[in-house]
């Protein structure tokens, strides 16, 4: 039942209700097959995003193509039932009145494909998703797990052009988000369809997707791969939005480069990349290291004296606060839960260039 998606461009996308811009020149191109998440805090213009692309709002601005076709502009907006999308919400709006196989059923009724095929597509969808031995029962019957899983079957089974998911999993239990989570990235896998996944969550976003859309009052921050959001954030909403970091002020003097009032080796800035000024760096907890007096001399990174101020044992980790030289600064360090270093500690805090980020806003 293998099929490809389609590609979905996003070209100068706005969005306004009333003087309000909830989406603001969103430009994206989604690959045939990829999956994407539109990630960011409540309000910063997700959902309308995606009824953009389901067609259930008319953008202000800017144009959606599927296929290089136009289906969305500020002039014309093709209906949502000739687009070919499926949509996943948050309620898994599954109807009450009808079983778990008549719920599935009823979009291939509806694109007038024949009892016979629909009753095979039916029962295939159902074995993926798990739910062959309840297609009898009604809803009410069902756990909110299951529930969601009827409305990924229903959403499967028409074999969409693309799919579209807004925080579906969001009223399910942690243990089930996560069991959930898996699923659908193994139904992706399987039919390849082309999916758009909306969600506040940094880790949902981050197990699902092959690159991730950061969002921010309306605005795209940033789109990238998990692993290059994390380790190469562009803006301070990103570096924080997406894990755990500390900022640090840096000043560039000439080839000087002070941070936390201490002059560091020689060519520091030029291997940051700083230019002169004031400027800021996001630096991960796990990328600090304690180091032992004697090895205050190495040059591959930044050493900075410190005094251990507070620690909590994680049970993973061992969290660290230390004040850095003779300032009021703090940065949050994660050691190895081996690493105990008791409050009060005066040491040195090491971080390799590598791991140092210039934060440009
Ligand atoms: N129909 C509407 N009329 C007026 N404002 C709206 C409407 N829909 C959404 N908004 C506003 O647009 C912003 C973005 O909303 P939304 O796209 O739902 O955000 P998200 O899904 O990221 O939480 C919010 O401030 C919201 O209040
Ligand atoms: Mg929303």
């Amino acid at each position: 039942m293998s099929q490809a998606g389609s590609k979905l461009s996003l070209q100068h996308l706005s969005c306004v209700f009333g003087n309000y811009v909830a989406v603001d020149d969103v430009n994206l191109d989604v690959q045939k097959g990829e999956f994407i998440s539109l990630l960011g805090p409540s309000g910063c213009g997700k959902t309308t995003t995606l009824r953009m692309i389901a067609g259930f709002i008319k953008p202000t601005d800017g144009h959606i193509r599927l296929n290089s076709q136009i289906v969305s502009s500020s002039k014309t907006s093709l209906p949502p039932e000739r687009r070919n999308m499926s949509m996943i919400f948050q309620s898994y709006a599954v109807w009450p009145n009808m079983t778990v196989a008549q719920n599935v059923a009823f979009g291939l009724k509806l694109r007038g494909v024949s009892r016979g095929e629909a009753g095979t597509r039916v029962a295939e969808v159902l074995q993926l998703v798990k739910l062959d031995a309840l297609a009898e029962r009604y809803p009410s019957e069902l756990s909110g797990g299951q529930q969601q899983r009827v409305a990924l079957a229903r959403a499967i089974v028409v074999k969409p052009d693309v799919l579209l998911l807004d925080e579906p999993l969001s009223n399910l239990d942690a243990n089930l988000r996560e069991e959930m989570r898996t699923e659908i990235k193994r139904l992706h896998r399987l039919f390849e369809m082309t999916t758009i996944y909306v969600t506040h969550d940094q880790s949902e976003a981050m197990t699902t997707s092959d690159r991730i859309v950061v969002m921010s009052k309306g605005k795209i921050e940033q789109i990238d791969d998990p692993v290059s959001l994390y380790r190469a954030p562009k803006t301070r909403f990103v570096a924080s939005f997406i894990g755990r970091t500390n900022f640090l002020g840096v000043e560039v003097d000439g080839d000087r480069l002070i941070v936390a009032g201490i002059a560091q080796s020689a060519d520091s800035a030029k291997q940051l990349k700083l230019s002169n000024g004031i400027g800021t760096v996001s630096i991960r907890p796990q990328d600090f290291e304690f180091l032992a007096a004697q090895a205050n001399k190495r040059t591959d990174g930044l050493v900075i004296p410190c005094k251990v101020t507070d620690r909590s044992y994680q049970g993973e980790s061992w969290d660290y606060t230390a004040r850095l030289g003779e300032t009021e600064t703090s940065v949050h360090v994660s050691t190895h839960p081996k690493l105990a270093i008791p409050v009060g500690t005066a040491t040195s805090l090491f971080v390799p260039f590598a791991q140092i980020v210039p934060i440009t806003d």
